[in-house]
């Protein structure tokens, strides 16, 4: 408590959308959270008794209405992060005056990557500033030299405090603030401990202030929790232009930067980096790595080439399904939407007859890879297949494809990039759907019609087959396609 104050006032802060109500209930009247509520200082109070100054207020630049054609474009132009796969997310670096919110469980790696970058900045003739809130200059001194990162006008500052951060920003004047995290910083004049929903949109609203009216480019580093929202409010994400997320399995090396939110350019692309000895190091050939470990095949693997930004990369989808003990069977899903995976097994049950109740399903992608588009649809649904009886797709091969409701395959964009990259991978045959465009000369490409005969098409089914024959025969709408003639020889 601030002493002298005399009443002191409390609100009550939703911890997932920062709005406030006065007094507790048990579910957010804004977002219907439950039980996010919690009770803070009312921000302002401090305020008043020390100074009227709020935060970012006196930040603000004074902008008239310009003729849309006086407007400086250059002004926005990014700039080289110096990391190649963080220009990749974020379509092609850092923008003038732009706020940027990295998020990550801790220890993931962020704060090695922004050093990384903001050395690589530095060397490249900005000025960058790290104001370390977590570490102190010297531990991050020590990281620098251990990451060779210790080039050109490259400032810290070791400090929880905003105003003497922003002082150093104000000393400094560099092209790049990074403030590492946002959620270790607070500003004294607000009662409420760092870390709180008010401090943090506090200090994130100043420096997204200071960052519009100096141009200067603002980074703020914050941790995740573990169900991955931003500890501290979600508002943070409305207030900054870009969100990128840092995630990997922290027991390996693969780390990938995706952009959730983009005010300059596409959403889709994925930075991957391995994490050394040395830092993190870009990954040049990711489906190279991301193939590394495959052993003979399994049942219930199958490669997918997945195109969501405009490198293609070649995925490992898995499934395993294990008879299920009473009860609600277990639908355990990783890398891929739960609600994707539980409509294939749907799919998979109506069109191929294989009970999917009675089993504990699995679901999952090698590396730790997110996967959100449609394409992925037959891949997941063979996995599937493949892990419930038992038999393995054939090494040499990769599907992709969109699956409707009744099993039919739909078309698929970006199919020339997917066909290339499984060639270029050394595969030899691609089960795609009817019209897509054939792939490089020596790539067998297969197009089905749907689920049913893309099974059939890599000897899937074998025993089932009977049992789909008769689902099929017995007045089963699925789509099954022509009745397929050849099956492709097992690798
Ligand atoms: P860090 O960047 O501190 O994570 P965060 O800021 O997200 O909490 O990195 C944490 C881990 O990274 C730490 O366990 C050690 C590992 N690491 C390396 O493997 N190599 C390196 O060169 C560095 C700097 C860290
Ligand atoms: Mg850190």
């Amino acid at each position: 408590m601030v002493p002298g104050v005399g009443r002191h006032r409390t609100v009550h802060t939703c911890k997932t959308c920062g709005s406030s109500a006065p007094r507790w209930t048990g579910r957010c009247a804004t977002c219907g959270e439950w039980n996010s509520l919690v009770e803070e200082e009312a921000p302002g109070l401090a305020d008043a008794a020390g100074s009227n100054r709020r935060s970012g207020e006196r930040l603000r630049p004074d902008v008239g209405p310009l003729l849309l054609a006086d407007v400086d474009p250059d002004a926005s132009i990014p700039f080289s992060t110096g990391l190649g796969e963080v220009d990749r997310v974020l379509a092609g670096g850092l923008v003038p005056g732009s706020v940027t919110l990295i998020g990550g469980e801790p220890g993931i790696g962020k704060s090695t990557l922004v050093l990384q970058a903001l050395s690589a900045i530095a060397a490249a003739g900005r000025t960058v500033l790290l104001v370390a809130a977590e570490e102190s200059a010297e531990q991050v001194r020590r990281r620098a030299a251990r990451l060779g990162a210790l080039d050109g006008q490259c400032y810290v500052v070791g400090t929880t405090e905003l105003p003497a951060a922003l002082e150093a920003v104000a000393r400094v004047k560099p092209h790049v603030v990074v403030v590492d995290s946002i959620q270790t910083v607070a500003d004294p004049l607000l009662a409420s401990p760092a870390g709180s929903t008010s401090q943090v949109r506090e200090c994130a609203g100043a420096l997204a202030d200071l960052a519009k009216a100096s141009g200067i480019s603002v980074v703020l580093v914050g941790h995740v929790t573990k169900d991955g929202s931003l500890a501290g409010p979600r508002t943070l994400e409305h207030l900054v232009d870009t969100v990128l997320t840092f995630e990997g399995d922290r027991h390996h090396t693969l780390r990938l930067l995706a952009a959730t939110k983009h005010r300059f350019g596409p959403t889709g692309e994925i930075g991957l980096f391995e994490m050394t000895e040395e830092g993190l190091t870009g990954l040049d050939d990711p489906s190279r790595l991301l193939l590394a470990d495959r052993a003979a095949p399994a049942p219930g693997t199958v490669i997918v080439p997945v195109a969501e930004g405009r490198r293609p990369l070649l995925v490992e989808m898995q499934a395993l399904t294990t008879a299920a003990h009473g009860g609600a069977p277990r639908r355990v899903v990783e890398g891929v939407s739960a609600a994707r995976a539980s409509l294939m097994l749907a799919v998979v049950e109506r069109c191929l007859g294989m009970p999917t109740g009675v089993v504990d399903v699995f679901v999952s992608t090698v590396g730790g890879i997110r996967v959100t588009e449609p394409a992925t649809d037959l891949g997941l649904a063979l996995c599937i297949v493949s892990a419930l009886g038992g038999r393995p797709v054939p090494a040499d091969t990769v599907v992709f494809g969109e699956l409707g409701l009744t099993g039919e395959l739909r078309h698929t964009p970006r199919a020339e990039r997917r066909l290339a990259e499984a060639h270029r991978l050394g595969f030899r045959r691609a089960i795609v759907p009817k019209g897509t465009p054939r792939g490089p000369a020596d790539l067998e490409v297969h197009p089905v019609e749907g689920l049913v005969e893309a099974a059939t098409m890599v000897d899937l089914v074998g025993s089932v087959l009977e049992s789909s024959r008769k689902a099929l025969a017995a007045g089963s709408s699925c789509f099954s396609g022509k009745e397929p003639r050849s099956r492709l020889a097992s690798a």
